[in-house]
């Protein structure tokens, strides 16, 4: 009887103790709020950060959705504070009000695509003499007071696309080309390169330059112009990261790929699609993602009031099919996402 007894008060005790535990955790689970990350919180959390600015050529453009990962994860890993601004499309007013807009921000420094255009410089000196660095990205604009240019070496890389069409054709060719914007400073060095290393070639004939703003749908409506021009073209060459998609499209709906030559500039997916499938024969590597994240890691530098090279080149070359694929780490310059 007295076992009997016991077992009871103890079953009694545990099933008290067992009710408590588990009014407890449930509570806890129901009535506990993450505290949520209001924006007076997030200023405060970035009061002491570095705020840095990455203005691209255009905000939605793959290219520089590239260059702002690299920013990103650079300055995720220093804690600074990155915004990504600039034109939707691009448009050099758009650009040059965003870096006015930046500077009288007092941020602590800028990274942006170089412009050709007087109040650039004017910008930039007065960045200066506020002590905003500035950093040029893909685009360098040496006749400003910028403190450093990172990025590719844009007539070398001109260059060796005109050396690769020396290289991969045989016999007289007659080349179009299809630039990015005339008024872009790489752009003109990526033409003018690839004219000086075809210069002392009597078989090559540039018979056209066009325009494609930047868009695929500019490079597709240039493309077909310039076929209908010259109709006996050889080779086409696009000098921005979408050109070479645009002219592959076009050529490939003419059920023309065996009659043409296409070299074009970078390696986005669709790119490398063309080059695997044999629409595209060589394309002119850029590291957008390592560019981002070195520029992040120049402002940081020129804030610990370090003085820098001004030209950071990026690597550049070409490849062909045979070099692919390519692997991710490759494609970021070495670098790991
Ligand atoms: C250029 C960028 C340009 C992009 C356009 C790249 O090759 O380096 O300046 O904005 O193409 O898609």
């Amino acid at each position: 009887m007295r076992y009997i007894k016991l077992s009871l008060y103890i079953m009694t005790f545990s099933l008290f103790l067992l009710t408590g535990a588990l009014t407890l955790y449930y509570g806890k689970e129901t009535f506990h709020f993450e505290p949520e990350e209001s924006p007076e919180a997030e200023a405060a959390t970035t009061e002491q950060k570095l705020h840095f600015v990455l203005i691209p050529e255009e905000l939605d453009n793959d290219y520089w959705h590239l260059v702002e990962q690299g920013a990103r994860d650079a300055a995720k890993f220093h804690n600074v504070y990155l915004e990504y601004l600039g034109p939707k499309q691009a448009n050099n007013d758009e650009h040059l009000k965003t870096i006015d807009m930046v500077i009288a921000g007092l941020v602590d420094g800028v990274i942006t695509q170089g412009v050709a255009d007087p109040e650039f410089n004017t910008l930039i000196t007065k960045a200066k003499e506020k002590l905003i660095p500035i950093v040029t990205i893909d685009t360098d604009a040496p006749e400003s007071d910028r403190a450093a240019y990172v990025g590719t070496d844009n007539y070398y890389s001109g260059f060796l696309a005109g050396k690769a069409l020396l290289n991969d054709t045989k016999g007289e060719q007659k080349v179009a080309i299809i630039t990015g914007r005339h008024e872009a400073p790489h752009q003109k060095l990526r033409v003018q390169g690839f004219k000086d290393a075809v210069a002392t070639e009597k078989r090559i004939e540039i018979v056209a330059v066009e325009e494609s703003n930047i868009t695929e749908i500019g490079a597709v409506e240039a493309a077909h112009q310039v076929l209908q021009q010259h109709p006996k073209l050889t080779a086409f060459y696009g000098t921005s990261a979408l050109d070479g998609i645009g002219i592959a499209k076009v050529v490939k709906s003419q059920k023309a790929e065996d009659d043409l030559y296409i070299i074009g500039f970078d390696i986005l997916p669709e790119t490398l699609q063309y080059i695997e499938e044999g629409t595209i024969e060589a394309t002119v590597v850029q590291f957008p993602y390592q560019m981002g994240y070195e520029a992040v890691e120049k402002l940081i530098l020129l804030n610990k009031g370090e003085k820098l090279e001004p030209l950071q080149h990026t690597d550049t070359k070409v490849i062909h099919k045979d070099d692919l694929p390519i692997s991710p780490a490759a494609m970021n310059g070495g670098m790991q996402p």
